[in-house]
């Protein structure tokens, strides 16, 4: 089936199990909790961009590691039913990935995160991927495997000028910011507080101490998600508010993973990036609606009926 989409992304990253638990409250330190229900379902920050990448048309291949448990087997099956290309993702010995997430009545939550295959995606093992780093439109990659494998990853792609779009959560405090160069680095306002000391609130009047913090890391474009608030596109040439999608949250969980997907779709795909925030904050918003990181991500055609009804003259892309 002919995909409605120009975009080819390599993405790489994270694939767990996710152990889903609906609580009343999120516990405290020190407290317990009773869940009302427990759920299994795939995950993982890797999979679950690019499988929004995937339902938003474009052609996906995923680089990463499973475990040779069940797990790992039914994943890769998952994958492949969502049409992305796992010729280059390995199986290794081991468990597959898994994050304990508990999620509360407001559709908050809390994630831990067990590495498993993941923490053994080596440098070396995607050096042997250059050759389809090389070709793609768009690297697109967060920070849930060993800082070495996404360093080499980002450096193949600069190397061979393929766009890079980062979104490095979990912030790793070793990055070597400004050793290499990102296209879009998109955080949420937490991260972005970590990663470049400054606060997201009034970029606009602090626009100058942005601009050279995105100088000194040589990126182009930032991008801080906030919830149900506009999103911030912050660049050397000013700060822009794109407005959320509103949406009544069920669930959270992988709501930023949605947007990197369908963002890095239509960035590839030559779009400004205002109209490509625009596509993402939809879809991010729809994705909220269902329990679980990847039951509620929407197809393209249900992201571009609700942009319709949201403002009916942006049509077609
Ligand atoms: O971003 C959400 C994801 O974070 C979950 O699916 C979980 O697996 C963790 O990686």
């Amino acid at each position: 089936m002919a995909r409605p989409s120009a975009a080819n992304l390599v993405v790489i990253g994270s694939l767990n199990v996710d152990l889903i638990a609906q609580v009343e409250h999120l516990p405290s330190p020190g407290e317990t909790v009773v869940a009302t229900n427990l759920v299994k379902r795939f995950g993982g920050k890797g999979g679950n961009q690019a499988l929004a990448a995937a339902r938003h048309g474009a052609q996906v291949m995923f680089l990463g590691n499973l475990g040779d448990d069940p797990d790992g087997r039914d994943y890769r099956n998952h994958l492949r039913r969502e049409g992305i290309n796992c010729s280059a993702l390995n199986t290794i010995r081991g468990v597959t990935g898994c994050a304990y997430i508990t999620v509360d009545q407001a559709g908050e939550n809390q994630i831990v995160v067990i590495p498993g295959a993941n923490g053994a995606l080596t440098g070396p093992s995607i050096k042997m991927q250059r050759a389809r780093i090389a070709v793609a439109k768009a690297l697109l990659l967060q920070l849930e495997i060993p800082l070495e494998a996404a360093i080499d990853a980002i450096r193949i792609a600069n190397e061979s000028k393929v766009a890079v779009v980062l979104n490095p959560s979990p912030v790793a405090k070793a990055f070597p910011w400004g050793d290499v160069k990102l296209d879009v680095v998109i955080v949420n306002e937490h991260e972005a507080r970590e990663i470049f000391d400054l606060s997201p609130a009034a970029a606009a009047q602090h626009h100058d101490s942005w601009k050279e913090r995105l100088t000194a890391r040589r990126i182009r474009h930032v991008i801080i998600t906030r919830g149900g608030s506009p999103t911030l596109h912050i660049s050397k040439s000013g700060v822009e508010e794109i407005p959320a999608h509103p949406v009544k949250p069920v669930d959270t969980v992988g709501a930023g993973d949605t947007f990197a997907g369908v963002f890095t779709t239509h960035f590839a795909e030559g779009a400004e990036i205002d109209e490509a925030i625009r596509w993402a904050n939809t879809a991010a918003a729809l994705s909220t609606l269902k329990h679980g990181a990847q039951e509620g991500v929407p197809h393209r055609g249900d992201v571009q009926s609700a942009l319709d009804e949201a403002k009916p003259s942006l049509k077609g892309r």
